[in-house]
């Protein structure tokens, strides 16, 4: 099996690890501010990138990789909400974009289950984007009044 696939896949994990961390920080952070429902939307997207992580491990394993713990960034702290969501965002579309990659790399390698692997987390990655870029434009137009439905 391909080194380049393998390589793919890591790279896949640790920016899945960066946005476990980032949204566990977010969580942590809204859950103080007393923005609570936001706060859970956070956890369990976190929870799907957990999820991604080790779907990919698996893929690594299988491939008689080794999957890597590192993450490929810093989680942010301290940000205002709609700082957050443009964090987030930025995350997202830069997975979107490696994701797209990787499965066109995977179609050229002939490996057809890690192809499929990349386009089921690209898809959950757009639905996690459409969520951020919604409550960002929410925020927009609404302000304190949308903020006040996110408390909880
Ligand atoms: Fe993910
Ligand atoms: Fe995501």
């Amino acid at each position: 099996m391909s080194q380049k696939i393998i390589d793919l896949l890591n790279k896949a994990r640790s920016r899945e690890l960066t946005a476990i961390s980032q949204y566990m920080a977010q969580h942590y952070e809204l859950e103080d501010q007393d923005f609570g429902k936001l706060a859970s939307k956070l956890k369990e997207i976190s929870i799907q990138e957990m999820k991604h992580a080790e779907k990919l491990a698996e893929r690594i394993l299988f491939l008689k990789g080794e999957p890597t713990s590192k993450p490929d960034g810093v989680a942010k702290k301290g940000q205002k909400i709609p700082e957050m969501l443009t964090t987030n965002m930025a995350l997202e579309s830069a997975a979107m974009k490696m994701y797209n990659e990787a499965a066109m790399v995977c179609a050229a390698e002939k490996d057809q289950i890690s192809k499929e692997l990349f386009e089921e987390l690209l898809k959950d990655e757009e639905d996690h984007f459409n969520y951020f870029e919604n409550v960002k434009d929410h925020i927009g137009k609404l302000g304190a009044a949308y903020l006040a439905t996110l408390v909880g």
